[in-house]
């Protein structure tokens, strides 16, 4: 008997569940930078997103599917021939495609989402799964909210998915409901009560509303599930997904209880949870479960005393094997590109010659500002090098002034993409308030501030901040983030950085109305 381990496809979402999360949404270019990120991790699938939402998220489901190499790409439709087309298109330029139809299976959906009754949805899924099979090979079937299905129905469901043709069955713990034993008896009736599901993949894809979305998950790949849906650092619709990171490292460090093996190379998954933190502007807890800041710190005497004698004492996974290589003092004013090079590497980044003498320019900027620049440092640049959605303004002076017990006042001049520029001065409760009034002055955007945050990105009295900020704008969240030694310059610029995608966002609905009203 062979006792080689089973492979479990990772299956990541962060481009479609893990963007649902409020505030989370990327650009094309974001969308990119991740999808390739995801492709060096080694996932098996990327789902770029759910063309039929807007015709943004088309065209960012078509550019990953021409540009990103080595996964399969996959697009999410509803149940209906004009969303499974739609994605069916998004995805002709990718060499691997699957087309994800759902449905919503539960009493609890029927009656108040759908109004449909069980006769109507097996028909439906049905059709659906025919019509995606007519436009890709490859065609997996979710009923949405599997486990609150009444089991025989789901029986039935998953039945008429595979006789339609689909190749893969993923289960959806939806509204994060359902408990590990549960779940597992759920895959084993499926198991055992399904005609031909031995022929299909069985697939998990859980959310963590009571916490226990990798739990489940696993539990699911006991219970017989090969492919598991996740995002990274479990970002998602309300309290997220399953994390791809922890699962991962679960399955690794348990192989020899799972019998199970990903193709992931988890030296990849410290420098990607950085990239998609910074990108989508969802800080990544201390504690976090193997990526967080905490997740190799001993602080008790009695653990350093441990480790000291040897890590395995209170380590069950070593920093290096998530690629985390943290160091202290790393650079300074007189470190040339070599050492910077290879810190950047060690970092988990691979730059190009282009881009690594721009980021390099940069180091060198900062080490004049700054004595001594620690890894937070170079992450922070190397990350916010490509991650700020770019023009159509630009931050070109800003003078402020502040006193105690005084009204503070700032000064803007911005230059907009078009040749315009713009200067305005306001006052404010601080400095940062002036800063952000005389930008949207400038901008002619007003907008609604919901949260501004700083964070040091390293250690030391000249430590950079990391400012974020949230805003509300026409009932949708924008987010922006800069980092500088100067809080009050990285305020504004984060908050310019909100305004650029609000822009951005304007002028592609506008190029939308264009083509459409060209078009009627
Ligand atoms: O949570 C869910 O049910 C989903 C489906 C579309 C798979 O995201
Ligand atoms: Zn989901």
């Amino acid at each position: 008997m062979s006792n080689t381990p089973d492979r479990v496809l990772i299956f990541d979402t962060t481009l479609r569940d893990g963007e649902q999360a409020p505030g989370c949404s990327m650009t094309r270019p974001e969308k990119l930078r991740v999808a390739r990120a995801l492709a060096e991790l080694g996932v098996d699938i990327i789902e770029a997103g759910f063309p039929a939402a807007s015709p943004g998220d088309f065209e960012r489901v078509a550019a990953v599917a021409r540009e990103v190499a080595g996964p399969t790409i996959c697009a999410l439709a509803r149940c209906s021939p004009e969303d499974i087309e739609l994605a069916a298109r998004a995805l002709a330029g990718a060499a691997r495609r699957r087309l994800h139809v759902f449905l919503a299976t539960s009493a609890i959906h029927r009656q108040y989402k759908l109004n449909m009754a069980q006769e109507e949805i097996l028909r439906l899924a049905a059709a659906g799964i025919a019509r995606a099979r007519e436009l890709c090979e490859d065609v997996e079937f979710s009923p949405e909210d599997a486990s609150r299905t009444e089991l025989e129905f789901l029986a039935q469901v998953v039945e008429v998915a595979i006789a339609a043709g689909a190749s893969t069955v993923n289960i959806p713990d939806t509204v994060g409901y359902t408990v590990p034993d549960e779940f597992a008896e759920l895959f084993r009736y499926l198991r055992k009560n399904v005609r031909g599901i031995e022929k299909v993949r069985l697939s998990v894809h859980c959310h963590d509303d009571l916490g226990m979305a990798v739990a489940n998950s696993l539990t699911a790949v006991v219970a017989g599930a090969r492919q598991v849906e996740c995002t990274i650092n479990g970002i998602g619709e309300r309290a997220g997904n399953c994390s791809l990171e922890e699962v991962v490292m679960a399955l690794k460090t348990r192989a020899a209880f799972f019998n199970v093996a990903t193709g992931i190379n988890t030296s990849r998954l410290y420098p990607t949870s950085r990239l998609v933190s910074s990108i989508t502007g969802m800080p990544v807890p201390r504690n976090k479960a193997v990526v967080g800041e905490n997740a190799f710190a001993h602080e008790a005497g009695i653990h350093q005393h441990g480790m000291l004698k040897h890590y395995s004492t209170y380590e069950i996974l070593r920093p290096e094997d998530v690629g985390l290589t943290r160091g202290h003092l790393v650079l300074g004013k007189h470190s040339g590109r070599h050492a910077f090079r290879e810190r950047v590497q060690a970092l988990g980044f691979e730059l190009d010659e282009l881009e690594l003498n721009r980021v390099f320019e940069e180091f060198k900027a900062l080490a004049d500002k700054k004595k001594e620049l620690f890894d937070g440092d170079i992450e922070a640049l190397v990350l916010r090098a490509e991650g700020s959605a770019a023009g159509p303004w630009t931050l070109i002076e800003l003078g402020t002034e502040a006193r105690t017990n005084h009204a503070a006042h700032a000064r803007v001049l911005l230059q907009h993409a078009d040749g315009r520029s713009a200067e305005r001065t306001a006052s404010g409760d601080g400095p940062v308030d002036a800063a952000f009034k005389a930008i949207e002055a400038a901008a002619g955007i007003a907008v609604t501030l919901r949260k501004f945050e700083v964070q040091a990105v390293s250690e030391g009295e000249d430590a950079q901040g990391e400012a974020r900020v949230y805003v509300e704008y026409n009932q949708r969240t924008y987010r922006g983030a800069s980092v500088s030694t100067n809080i009050v310059e990285s305020g504004a610029r984060a908050f310019l950085e909100v305004i650029n995608r609000i822009e951005l966002a304007r002028s592609g609905a506008r190029t939308r109305e264009e083509r459409a009203v060209s078009s009627a």
